[in-house]
């Protein structure tokens, strides 16, 4: 095991110890699909592909069709006591903690407008959410009060949150920007639609700071950033500042996939230290994404050492909310680094 992890610390960046070992290998007691283990292991794409090399070379793992457990392998599970990974996932809310059943209209309404909504762009690094996430994010936000009668400031919207929010006719105001004009584009047709008066759509790069007419003026913040350090301190900062005062809230995603346990820490670190604010709740696995198109072009499919098409939604993210006190502060400067916004040694689908 030891040996296992020396050879794999000198191949990544990314930190490496015998417990995130055992992850992957319960990971592969239950499936031999790379993305699956992946998913399964909650561990970063890279750190995950680096692992299962090293157990190939030294003939744990077979890699045909899939990745496969040798009789060595096996061996090796036995005498460190590792079992395949348990889901016990609640069926009926699988796993997001509300019950959508007095949304279903809502759902099917937004599932119809979505489906002519823009495809992901590799370039700005987009992925939706599957529309009962989107939804079940509005239903999530409205149980903790934080969208019924509230300004609601939606940064980056590729996953339509703004439409289910317009659907709902419950926040006072939707404010949108995202970076991508197709974006924006379709989500004001959808606007002129559905008749709603009280929504404002910005085409807009949040590198940069945001309008001072923007700051403190709203309730609520979404937004779901790419995972460096970076573009977290951006996009969650700049959301933190449009907040009003104490007791609003934001929410975003973070994945195990891009983002290790050490990355979550600085993370976790920036949000308490650095902008004051407190983490109420987090759900895991709640963010569901559809399987992007441009999989083939991006940093995971070079990594992945049997080249098979994902055949689930198998990325996904826990979602976060915070909550402003007192002393909270948001971040307002301009961010320089270019390609550091999307890209990182444990990102994958860039
Ligand atoms: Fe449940």
């Amino acid at each position: 095991m030891r040996e296992i992890v020396e050879r794999v610390r000198q191949r990544t960046s990314i930190p490496i110890y015998e417990r995130k070992v055992e992850n992957i290998l319960s990971a592969l007691c239950t499936s031999n699909d790379p993305w699956k283990i992946a998913d399964l292991s909650e561990e970063p794409f890279p750190l995950v592909m680096a692992v299962i090399n090293v157990l190939s070379e030294k003939g744990y793992v077979k890699l045909n069709e899939g990745i496969e457990l040798t009789k060595k392998g096996k061996e090796l599970l036995k005498e460190f006591r590792i079992t395949s990974k348990k889901d016990f996932t609640c069926k009926h809310c699988k796993g997001k903690t509300v019950d959508l059943d007095e949304f279903k209209d809502l759902l099917r309404r937004f599932t119809e407008i979505a489906k002519d909504r823009p495809e992901p762009k590799h370039e700005f690094d987009q992925a939706y959410v599957t529309p009962e996430t989107t939804v079940a994010r509005v239903v999530f936000m409205h149980s903790r009060g934080d969208v019924e009668n509230k300004e609601i400031f939606v940064l980056g919207d590729d996953d339509l949150t703004s439409v289910a929010l317009m659907l709902s006719k419950l926040p006072k105001k939707i404010s949108v920007l995202d970076i991508d004009s197709r974006l924006t584009r379709f989500i004001e047709r959808v606007a002129e639609k559905l008749g709603c008066t009280n929504v404002e759509i910005l085409t807009f790069d949040l590198r940069k700071p945001l309008p001072e007419e923007f700051s403190k003026k709203f309730d609520t913040f979404i937004t779901d950033p790419p995972e460096t350090i970076d573009a977290i301190r951006a996009f969650i900062g700049r959301g933190i500042a449009m907040l009003k005062g104490p007791g609003c809230a934001g929410y975003f995603g973070l994945t195990k996939m891009e983002s290790s346990v050490d990355k979550w820490q600085k993370i976790q670190r920036i949000l308490i230290e650095e902008f004051q604010v407190v983490i109420t709740d987090i759900i895991r696995n709640f963010n569901e994404y559809v399987n992007w198109d441009y999989i083939q072009q991006t940093r995971g499919w070079k990594l992945v050492p049997v080249k098979s098409v994902p055949e689930y939604n198998w990325y996904k993210s826990y979602f976060f909310r915070i909550q402003t006190v007192e002393s909270s502060k948001g971040y307002k400067e301009e961010v320089t680094a270019n390609q550091e916004l999307y890209d990182d040694d444990e990102s994958s689908t860039t």
